[in-house]
């Protein structure tokens, strides 16, 4: 029996890269096996700015659910759902608009700090981008989710959701549980160029998807000193461990301790050279990725049962999304049967 019931997401904006396996998938694994999962494809979400690309999306749709077979989650076990298969997400997100003060989006720092990016770039965001906290205020609640597994910039979004939550069961009866975030262990894994943040556009990261040698040449590239003040020109020079992402990415992905420790120590005495350091690194990630890689194309040689997949998880929470709404609709008295049309103005039902 499961220990509750889990959703979480994200936007289909491109493939997945080994910081969404660090911050995310590896927890998700780990979720599955204990509790009741969905795993939402925020399709909504990614079009509130990308509206423009969305062929990129559709195509992000598909490699997004190649990643997550891929590591092994599992859409027997869980319900990997399309936002746009389960249009109740955007009636509950409509709601729940009527229901929000304009000023909790104002004060959500994950909002603003978006906000400011964009604007910065474009002129102007999208209303739907505005609104986008309470649509996935929407997407944890629709199904009930008691835990919502994410990271700490999303943390704004959960507290959002619990005074939605809240906010309805006070006005309407007692109908939303307040949802918990999950943080999971946060190794945090830095780009390849030693930046905090990884992305395509940074071409910083090293993809789920990424073929052997594209890792050895991504990993030959990797920056070896983030403060760029200990250059280290040969095997001899002492480095400093903390600063050189490639220890951060043995820490992450080399399962053998003892030669990640042997290498560390050679390292600050002197002993290894970057190249050694970062081949061993090259032979731990791709064994790591070589049994994700042959999931992945398994699974791209045949996208009527990725398509499947998504239809048949879309349709599991559908159920679900429908039953919450006709609850929403009956509390909120959004009925018009003949009793509702002749009931006294101003009583309650
Ligand atoms: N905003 C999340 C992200 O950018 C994606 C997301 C959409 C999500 N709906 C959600 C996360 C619901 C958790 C729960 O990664």
């Amino acid at each position: 029996m499961a220990a509750g019931r889990i959703l979480t997401g994200m936007r289909p904006t491109g493939p997945l890269h080994l910081g969404h396996y660090v911050g995310a998938l590896e927890n998700w694994l780990r979720l599955q096996r204990e509790y009741e999962c969905f795993f939402l494809i925020a399709d909504y979400q990614a079009f509130g700015d990308h509206l423009d690309e969305i062929d990129r999306i559709r195509r992000s749709v598909f490699d997004v659910t190649l990643d997550w077979l891929a590591v092994g989650l599992d859409p027997e076990a869980s319900a990997f759902v399309v936002q746009g298969y389960v249009p109740e997400h955007a009636e509950l997100t409509l709601y729940f608009s009527m229901l929000t003060p304009k000023s909790w989006l104002d004060r959500n720092p994950t909002l603003k700090a978006e906000i400011a990016q964009i604007e910065s770039e474009h002129d102007t965001i999208s209303m739907g981008f505005y609104n986008y906290p309470l649509s996935q205020a929407a997407d944890i609640l629709l199904p009930k989710a008691d835990l919502v597994p994410v990271g700490e910039d999303q943390e704004p979004h959960i507290e959002l959701t619990r005074e939605i939550a809240r906010r309805f069961n006070r006005a309407y009866g007692e109908t939303f549980p307040e949802p918990k975030s999950l943080m999971g262990r946060v190794p945090r894994l830095l780009g390849l160029d030693g930046q905090a943040k990884m992305s395509k556009s940074l071409d910083n990261a090293i993809y789920l998807s990424d073929d052997a040698k594209t890792v050895q040449r991504k990993v030959r590239r990797m920056v070896t000193d983030i403060t760029g003040t200990h250059p280290r020109m040969q095997a001899t020079d002492p480095g400093v461990v903390e600063y050189n992402p490639v220890f951060n990415y043995h820490d992450a992905f080399n399962p053998n301790a003892d030669e990640v420790a042997d290498l560390k120590e050679r390292y600050e005495r002197g002993t290894v050279s970057d190249g050694e350091v970062k081949d061993k690194l090259v032979d731990a990630l791709n064994t790591f990725l070589d049994p994700i890689r042959e999931r992945r194309a398994q699974y791209e040689a045949h996208p009527d049962q990725v398509a499947q997949i998504l239809e048949a998880g879309s349709e599991r929470e559908r159920k679900i999304a429908r039953e919450t709404i006709g609850e929403v609709r009956e509390k909120m008295r959004l009925t018009y049967t003949p009793d509702a049309l002749t009931a006294p103005v101003g009583k309650r039902k």
